[in-house]
Order: C-alpha cells, then sequence, then structure tokens
C-alpha cells in the first residue's frame, strides 16, 4: 500500500512546517514538498495539523480487574497507536512466562501496537535472575510497587534495590509506584473504625505524604544502587519537586504523570451517591494545587510524558459498588485511554499552557524515548512507522461516555468540553479510525519490541557524568 498525505502541518515535538508525507509498506519514506509519487491512495490533510500517533506508555489491560485488550479500539479513534501495557505476574509464574501469557492475550485482539513493562509481583531470587533476559522478549522496563502492602502487588525496599542492582546493568529502566504502604493502611484501618466509609476517604488515607515519602524513599534507593529511575503517575507537587530536586543535581531521576492527575481534583472523589467512586485510582485524585503544580512541570519539562493509566475495571461503576460501606474495596482505576489527545490538547494548548510541540513530546515523543520505542515510534521522520494522526484543530465537542469505546458504563470525563479531533489516525499506514469511529481491524495491533538503555540511560550515554 502507498499513501501520499497532502498539505498537512506536520507538528513533531521539535519542529512544525507544511509538507507531504509518503509512506510505503507502513513506513515514512518521503517528507516533502509536492511530492508526486504514484500511490494508491491521496489523503488531502490541507487546513489539519498531522502528529505522530500517541504513545501511552501507561495502561492495564487485564490487570486491576480492568477490561482487556478487545477494547484497544478507544485508544485508536483517541489518536494512540501505541500502547505499553503492565503485565501482571502472578505467584510462582516466571516474569518472562507472565508477560508471553499477557502478550498472547492482546495477539489477535488489539486495535493498535502495543508493548510491555514487566511487574515484579513475587520478588525472589529466580525472578530476579530473568531481568537480564528481558531484553530479549523486547521489554526494557520493569515497575515495582512500593503500595499494595498485603497483596501480591507489594514489594518491600530490599526487593526494589536488588532489582535496580541487577536491572541498571542491562538497561532496564526501573519504575516504581510510589506511596507509603504502612501509612496507607493505618489510615484505612483508622478511618473505617471511626465509620468514615466514603469514596472520599479514599484520599484521605492515601495523603501527599504518602506520596512524598515513598518518592524520596525511591528516589534514595536509585541512588544508592546507582540506577535510573522512572516515578510513574506522580500527582503532588512535593514528589515532583523532589524529582526534579535529583535531576538537577545529576541524577538520572525522571517522572511520568497522568491525564486524570492534570484535570480532575479531590472534588470529584467527594461527589454524592457514591458516584466519587468512579474517581478511585491510586495514587488518588489531588486538590487543586497540585495540579496547578503538575501543569507547570510538563510545562517546564519536570515531567517527561503524561500517560492515561488507563484502568477500566470490568463491571464499571457496579463493580465500584462493591466499595459501599467500605472504600479500601472500591476496585482501584479510572478509564482514559481514549481522552488522553483531547485533555492534553484542550486543558494543555488550548488553554495556552503548553505549545504544540510540547503536546506531541508528551503525548507522543516522550513516551516512546522512555519505554525503547523511539524512533520507530513518536516521530513523523523517515524511517519511522507511519502511524499518523490528523488532527482538526477546529472541532469542538463534549466527551460523552455514549461516544467512548472503552466499554465501561461511565466515563471520568463526562461533560467536559474539548477542542480538536483525530480526524484519521493511522496505524502503520493502514486507516484505522475515523472522526471517532473505529475503522480498523481488531487484532492487527502488533507487539512491538522495546529496546533497553532508553532515555532514562541518557545520562551515562551523552553526559559522561562523574559517578556519584
Ligand atoms: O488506580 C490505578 N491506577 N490502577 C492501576 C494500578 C496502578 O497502580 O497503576
Ligand atoms: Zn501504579
Ligand atoms: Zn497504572
Amino acid at each position: 500500500m502507498k499513501t501520499l498525505i497532502k498539505n498537512g502541518k506536520i507538528i513533531t515535538s521539535v519542529n512544525e512546517y507544511i509538507a507531504d508525507i509518503y509512506i510505503e509498506d507502513g513506513i515514512i519514506k518521503e517528507i516533502g514538498k509536492d511530492l508526486s509519487n504514484t500511490v494508491d491512495e491521496i489523503v488531502d490533510a490541507t487546513g489539519k495539523y498531522i502528529f505522530p500517533g500517541g504513545v501511552d506508555e501507561h495502561v492495564h489491560y487485564g490487570s486491576f480487574g480492568s477490561k482487556l485488550f478487545n477494547t484497544t479500539d478507544a485508544a485508536a479513534v483517541g489518536g494512540t497507536t501505541t500502547i505499553v501495557d503492565f503485565a501482571p505476574q502472578d505467584k510462582d509464574v516466571p516474569l518472562i512466562e507472565a508477560i508471553k501469557k499477557q502478550a498472547s492475550k492482546a495477539e489477535n485482539q488489539a486495535c493498535v501496537d502495543y508493548a510491555f513493562h514487566g511487574i515484579i509481583m513475587d520478588p525472589k531470587d529466580s525472578v530476579f535472575e530473568e531481568i537480564p533476559k528481558l531484553p530479549e522478549i523486547g521489554v526494557a522496563s520493569l515497575k515495582l510497587f512500593m503500595a499494595y502492602k498485603g497483596t501480591s502487588f507489594y514489594s518491600d525496599d530490599e526487593s526494589i534495590l536488588k532489582a535496580m542492582n541487577i536491572a541498571k546493568k542491562h538497561g532496564i529502566t526501573m519504575m516504581v509506584h510510589a506511596e507509603n504502604a504502612d501509612i496507607i493502611n493505618v489510615l484505612q484501618k483508622k478511618y473505617l473504625e471511626e465509620g468514615c466509609t466514603d469514596p472520599v476517604y479514599h484520599y484521605y488515607s492515601r495523603p501527599p505524604i504518602a506520596e512524598q515519602e515513598a518518592t524520596e524513599r525511591a528516589i534514595s534507593l536509585a541512588k544508592s544502587a546507582d540506577c535510573p529511575l522512572y516515578v510513574v503517575h506522580v500527582s503532588i507537587k512535593e514528589a515532583m519537586e523532589s524529582i526534579r530536586k535529583a535531576n538537577q543535581e545529576g541524577w538520572p531521576i525522571f517522572a511520568e504523570t497522568c491525564t486524570h492527575y492534570l484535570t480532575l481534583n479531590t472534588d470529584y472523589l467527594a461527589k454524592p451517591n457514591f458516584e466519587g467512586a468512579k474517581y478511585v485510582c491510586a495514587p488518588p485524585l489531588r486538590p487543586q494545587m497540585h495540579l496547578d503544580a503538575l501543569w507547570e512541570g510538563v510545562q517546564k519539562g519536570w515531567i517527561q510524558a503524561v500517560g492515561s493509566d488507563h484502568c477500566a475495571v470490568d463491571g464499571g461503576f457496579e463493580a465500584k459498588k462493591r466499595g459501599i460501606g467500605d472504600f479500601t474495596k472500591i476496585p482501584n482505576g479510572c478509564p482514559g485511554v481514549q481522552d488522553r489527545l483531547a485533555l492534553l490538547w484542550t486543558k494543555g494548548v488550548c488553554e495556552g499552557k503548553i505549545t504544540r510541540q510540547k503536546f506531541v513530546e508528551l503525548f507522543a515523543t516522550q513516551p516512546a524515548k522512555v519505554v525503547g520505542l523511539y524512533p520507530q515510534k513518536g516521530d513523523i521522520a523517515i524511517g519511522s512507522d507511519a502511524d499518523i494522526l490528523i488532527f482538526d484543530p477546529e472541532y469542538k465537542g463534549v466527551i460523552r461516555n455514549v461516544d467512548s469505546l472503552h466499554d465501561t458504563d461511565y466515563s471520568p470525563f463526562e461533560g467536559f468540553e474539548f477542542r480538536g479531533l483525530a480526524e484519521k489516525v493511522f496505524l502503520r499506514g493502514e486507516l484505522i479510525a475515523e472522526k471517532g469511529k473505529f475503522v480498523g481491524k481488531r487484532g492487527k495491533g502488533k507487539w512491538q519490541k522495546c529496546k533497553p538503555y532508553a532515555l532514562c540511560y541518557d545520562y551515562y550515554k551523552e553526559k559522561a557524568l562523574p559517578k556519584h
């Protein structure tokens, strides 16, 4: 298949210009003015913006009781052409086997390309010994959880440090979920004993100090191991500032935040009639001051990427109601993969907080760099996959769950007004979404293999700073 996209304004993370794009066999082969290659199809993009397809490096399909890969058409219509899923590990199942099992669930189901982070949920020597082999199956990042004590997700500091010491020798990017599990457990018990059972106590039992302490501890562990660290779903000002300070001191410590931490505050958790449960995710939504600080962070480059942490709980609001009378039983997670584009563009670019190029950086380029998929993904460049989003900046709409493809009965962003629309979305040169409708074929998404020594290791490659 040969396609020519003509006259669009190409926006990358570093420049903007009007040009034509020639695509052959799913790859961008030429970019230039007035291209006249013989093609099967010409797409007129006059007056439209052209972005690289989005890369959402934080999604859950199957873990935490979430919906499966057959619902990834939601990513496609939201302009995201690559998702990076956290592959859960069951006890006594080897890490690599767990990742392959998760990959088999995506095969023939995923509507967009996909890759994986490992999760260590069974921290023992045989599992640590698998870390060096992860790049052989195209996995270059690992998440460990400092929260969720009492569940299989939890890892103690010793396990995290052990993993870091091995990971750094093989270019594996270490990620942590930074919340202090003991603070949370004690507060959850206290509030329940006091009869405080509503969803808003999810926030009160996971206060900012729990995230701040764990983030600072994770940074200390990374420093002591001299291992790069990427702290996922940063939701508070103080954690962002600790990461920024470490980074400015020369440590390879980086941050991701998520769309809901930029757009929804704690008031949503306090909605009456148990509606607040729809917004239960971890870390919890935060007071407005933190949202404002995080916007400053993305603008100034203290935060590298914005993921969705898409986790559409199977059963939707009904499933969340398992927590009526006990907020700790509300399953964590919110859908969001479809809305990352609309929210980042509208609340970021249209409200003057970030530039168009910064939007591309946060939405596609940096996420691809963080996970080791760049430059195949995350850029409009010769040789990159033709994952292309033709964007109509004039469109005005309202987020409605009836238009959402995540297969959940609510959207946390219901009623949000947005600007701009993914008019056409191409995955490796194939049209997969058009004006909010999925027009591709389920199962066409392919497993993308991530390369080790990704962005968080640039510090060692380029700066050649003395060892601390
Ligand atoms: O509440 C959330 N975010 N569920 C997914 C789990 C996680 O920690 O990312
Ligand atoms: Zn997490
Ligand atoms: Zn997550």
